[in-house]
């Protein structure tokens, strides 16, 4: 076993948070972010056969078949940023994603440091979604109260001037994803519970806050 290497899941309903807060950890700790929804989203813009099949799936808010998920994440897993310590953000969405992701896991010799489940109300979940944009190139996500841009037009990190809203952002699109999240990927809390590697945080708190209490729960100075 290479404790060094034990990932994380950063588990939690559309919006929660968990792409700011893999973000932060990815910066202080040298660890991978791994997002499916940007793994797919780039594969879209790609035009590439996955990205074709996802799109459709994603326009609705609903989760991409299982058995597309789980080959791109084994692809990913030859890749040598999984050999270090890895951060997935938005997988596993299902069971049966979380079981292909522990045998792939036992495989290569690694365990699943802790999942992090954020727990925030649906109405606030909603709020945090439409008012977020994102800077095209560096991946920076923002919102427009809770963090806006310093300057007018330019990216706080590395003062790019494009932005882009999701599509999939929308009051309407949100209600499909939300019942996804309850209906498919809660399910996953009590088989990481039932393991004995389930934490929670108060996801609702301020950016800071949620960074500092993921901190606490996983022992990270
Ligand atoms: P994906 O991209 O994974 O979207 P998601 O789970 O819906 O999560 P989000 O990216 O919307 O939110 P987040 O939790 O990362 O929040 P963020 O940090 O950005 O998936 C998109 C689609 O791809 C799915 O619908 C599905 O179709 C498909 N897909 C992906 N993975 C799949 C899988 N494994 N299986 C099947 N299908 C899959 O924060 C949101 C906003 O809030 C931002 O503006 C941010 O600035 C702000 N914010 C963050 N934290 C706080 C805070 N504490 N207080 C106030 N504002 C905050």
């Amino acid at each position: 076993m290479n404790p060094a290497a034990e990932p994380i899941i950063l588990l939690g309903p559309p919006g929660a948070g968990k792409g700011t807060q893999a973000r932060r950890l990815e910066e202080q700790y040298g660890m991978t972010q791994l997002s499916t929804g940007d793994v797919l989203r780039a594969a879209v813009k790609a035009g590439t056969a996955l990205g074709r099949e996802a799109k459709t799936y994603m326009d609705a808010g609903k989760l991409v078949p299982d058995d597309l998920i789980i080959r791109l994440i084994e692809e990913w897993m030859q890749k040598p940023e999984a050999k270090k310590g890895f951060i997935l953000d938005g997988f596993p969405r299902t069971v049966p994603q979380a079981q292909a992701l522990d045998a792939m896991l036992q495989k290569r010799d690694l365990k699943l440091k802790a999942v992090v489940e954020m727990k925030v109300d649906d109405a606030a979940l909603v709020e945090r979604v439409s008012g977020r944009f994102t800077c095209t190139k560096c991946g920076e996500g923002y919102h427009d109260s809770f963090k806006p841009l310093e300057k007018a037009g330019e990216c706080n990190k590395c003062h790019g001037h494009e932005f882009i809203r999701r599509p999939d952002d929308n009051a309407e699109t949100m209600t499909t994803r939300l019942q996804a999240y309850h209906a498919q990927t809660a399910p996953i809390i009590p088989y990481y519970r039932n393991q004995g590697i389930l934490l929670q945080v108060d996801g609702m708190g301020e950016m800071d806050a949620v960074h500092a209490e993921i901190k606490k729960v996983l022992n990270l100075i």
